[in-house]
C-alpha cells in the first residue's frame, strides 16, 4: 500500500488484513483520505482507477462533468481571455462530482468485504477524530485565502479563524453523519433527496450552477483500459477523458525505439530524448478532450506511422523550438495544486492504481455544510479560452472546450505494469507533471534496476510543450550536462514543481516493495505476513 496520510495508508492496510482484496483496500483508503487529507482526497472530486482482479483488467473513470448549465463562455473576461478566478474560485468551477458512484461502482463490481465494511474506516475517523499532522496545519494555513471565503469552510477549517493545531484531535461530524449515510444507503445518500438539494443550495448561493439533475444524472464509465508494450513489459493504464495514459505510451514507446537503453544514464543525450518526447507528446495533447469531442485519440496517437513520424522530426544535438512542433498532420485524424494517488496490491496479486482529485487544494474552497465535503474546482481543466495557459500552464485545444456534459480533460495517469509474475502499480499527483514523473520512475525502475524507492526519489526533468524551458529539480543535470544541454538549444529552469508518485510494486521472487515520495505527504508500507 502507498499512499498520501499514514491514517489512510492505515485503512487500507486494515482491510487487507480483514481479506479484504486490493479494491477494498483502495475504497477505504480512498474514502480514508476524503478524511485526513481534505485537500486533495475527497467526495466532492472525481477520479480515475486502473484494475486488474484475478485475469481481468479493467478501468473506470469516475471523472467530474460540465454541470448541464455549462457553456463554452462561461469563463472567459470581458476581453475574451481566460478569467482565471471564475474557474478556479467559487462553486462556479466545480464540475459535477464523481466520487461517490464511483468508488461505490468500483467496489460492487470488484470488493470482496461488504460495503460498509469498507467505508467504516472513513467514518471512524471522522466520528472519533484524528491527530492534525503538520503538514495539515500548514495546509490550511497556506489556503487560508480560499478557505476564509466561505463562512460555511471556515467554520470546519478555520475553527476561531485558526487551521487546526497539529497535534490536536479533530472530529468531523457532518462528514461522518454523510459517510454513516454512504455506508448504509449507497450513493444515492450523496447524489439525491436532501443531500443533493443541500449541494444546489450552497452552490446557489456563490454562483454556481450545480442541480440536482446533474447530482442525480451523473454515471461513472467502465472504459477500455489503454494497453501498450514498452522496454519488455506490457502496461495498462487511463485512456481518455485523462491524457496522462496517451503520453506515457507514446513517449515510453519513442524512447524504447529511440534506443534510450545504449545512452549513458544521467547524461546529456537521454534528458534531450526526454525533453524531445514530452515535447511532441503534450503538442498532441492539444487536440484531447472527453471522448465525445476529442480530435484524436489514443488509436490515432500511437499509431505506429505517427510515432515514426514524431520520431523522424527528433534532432540529435538540437533542441526541436516547441513553435516548430507540427500538431497531428495525419489524414486518419478526425478533423474535427491537488490530487492523491494510492497504489494497492494484495497477496492474490490484484492491483489497483487510483488517482482522484479536488484539482487544486481544496477544489473550489466551498464546503457543503450539511454533507462536511469540499466541491472540487476540476472546472479550471478544460481549456478556459482554447489556446490560453491554466492552472498547470497547459495550453489546451478546442476539443477541451467547456460543454454540458463534458468531462474535462486530465493528465492523470494510474497505472499498472507486468512482465511474468513482476508487476508495478502506481500513478502521480501534480497535474501536467503526473506523465513525466510516471514515466521516469518506471524508466528508473524497470531499465535501470533501481530499488523502488531510489526509482521514486531520483531527481525529475520536466517539458510540457509550452512554455518551452526543460524544467529540472535541482541535482536533476550535473553542471557539464547542463551546458551541453544549453548548447543543444534547451532552455533551462530550476524547479522543484515535479509530481509526486506513490508506487507498489511485486518482485519475481514474490516479495512485495511500496514507496511514497518523498516530496509529498506519503507513507508506504507492506502487510507482512500477506493474509
Ligand atoms: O486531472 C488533472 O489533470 C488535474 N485536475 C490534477 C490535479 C493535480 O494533480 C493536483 N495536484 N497537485
Amino acid at each position: 500500500m502507498a499512499a498520501a496520510e499514514r491514517a489512510a495508508t492505515e485503512a487500507g492496510i486494515e482491510i487487507l488484513r480483514s481479506g479484504g482484496n486490493a479494491v477494498d483496500a483502495a475504497v477505504a483508503t480512498a474514502l480514508a483520505l476524503a478524511v485526513v487529507q481534505p485537500d486533495a482526497g475527497n467526495l466532492g472530486g472525481g477520479g480515475f482507477a486502473v484494475v486488474r482482479m484475478g485475469k481481468e483488467l479493467a478501468s473506470l473513470d469516475f471523472r467530474e462533468t460540465a454541470p448541464t448549465a455549462a457553456r463554452r463562455d462561461m469563463f472567459l473576461d470581458s476581453d475574451g481571455g481566460p478569467d482565471d478566478d471564475a474557474s478556479r474560485e467559487g462553486p462556479l468551477a466545480a464540475g459535477v462530482p464523481g466520487t461517490p458512484t464511483g468508488l461505490y461502482t468500483l467496489h460492487r463490481r470488484f470488493g470482496r468485504l461488504p460495503w460498509r465494511d469498507v467505508v467504516e474506516p472513513a467514518h471512524r475517523l471522522a466520528a472519533d477524530g484524528f491527530i492534525v499532522s503538520r503538514r495539515l496545519q500548514q495546509s490550511v494555513a497556506g489556503s487560508r485565502k480560499r478557505l476564509e471565503r466561505y463562512p460555511e469552510t471556515a467554520a470546519v477549517w478555520l475553527p476561531g479563524g485558526e487551521p487546526p493545531q497539529a497535534g490536536s484531535r479533530i472530529r468531523l461530524p457532518a462528514l461522518a453523519a454523510t459517510l454513516k449515510s454512504y455506508a448504509e444507503q449507497g450513493p444515492t445518500a450523496l447524489t439525491s433527496g436532501a443531500a443533493a438539494q443541500a449541494i444546489e443550495r450552497v452552490s446557489t448561493k456563490y454562483g454556481g450552477i450545480l442541480r440536482v439533475t446533474d447530482l442525480t444524472g451523473y454515471r461513472p464509465v467502465w472504459r477500455q483500459p489503454l494497453t501498450f508494450e514498452a522496454f519488455g513489459w506490457r502496461f495498462a493504464s487511463m485512456d481518455l477523458p485523462a491524457s496522462g495514459g496517451i503520453i506515457l505510451a507514446q513517449t515510453l514507446v519513442l524512447l524504447e525505439t529511440l534506443e534510450w537503453r545504449s545512452y549513458p544514464r544521467f547524461g546529456a543525450v537521454r534528458a534531450h530524448l526526454l525533453a524531445e518526447v514530452w515535447r511532441r507528446s503534450f503538442a498532441d495533447r492539444f487536440l484531447l478532450g472527453d471522448p465525445a469531442t476529442t480530435l484524436a485519440d489514443s488509436k490515432t496517437l500511437l499509431d505506429p506511422d505517427w510515432l515514426a513520424f514524431r520520431r523522424s522530426t527528433i534532432s540529435a544535438g538540437r533542441a526541436t523550438p516547441s513553435a516548430e512542433v507540427v500538431r497531428s498532420p495525419q489524414p486518419t485524424l478526425r478533423e474535427s495544486s491537488d490530487t492523491t494517488h494510492l497504489s494497492v496490491v494484495d497477496g492474490a496479486g490484484n492491483l489497483v492504481a487510483l488517482t482522484t482529485t479536488l484539482n487544486d487544494a481544496y477544489g473550489c474552497g466551498l464546503l457543503v455544510p450539511e454533507l462536511g465535503f469540499f466541491l472540487n474546482n476540476e472546472m479550471d481543466d478544460f481549456a478556459a479560452a482554447p489556446g490560453h495557459p491554466n492552472m498547470y500552464g497547459l495550453v489546451q485545444g478546442e476539443a477541451n472546450a467547456v460543454g454540458p456534459g463534458k468531462r474535462m480533460l486530465s493528465s492523470m495517469a494510474p497505472t499498472l505494469g507486468f512482465r511474468g509474475s513482476e508487476s508495478v502499480v502506481l500513478g502521480a499527483r501534480g497535474g501536467g507533471r503526473i506523465p513525466t514523473a510516471v514515466l521516469q520512475v518506471l524508466l528508473n525502475l524497470l531499465e535501470d534496476g533501481d530499488p523502488l524507492q531510489t526509482a521514486v526519489d531520483r531527481p525529475r526533468l520536466h517539458h510540457q510543450w509550452l512554455p518551452d524551458l526543460l524544467r529540472a529539480e535541482p541535482d536533476a543535470l550535473s553542471p557539464e550536462t547542463r551546458e551541453t544541454l544549453e548548447e543543444w538549444g534547451h532552455e533551462i529552469e530550476v524547479w522543484t514543481r515535479t509530481a509526486k508518485v506513490h508506487t507498489v510494486r511485486r518482485l519475481a521472487d514474490g516479495r512485495f516493495e511500496a514507496a511514497a515520495d518523498p516530496r509529498g505527504p506519503g507513507v508506504a508500507a507492506v502487510v507482512d505476513p500477506l493474509p
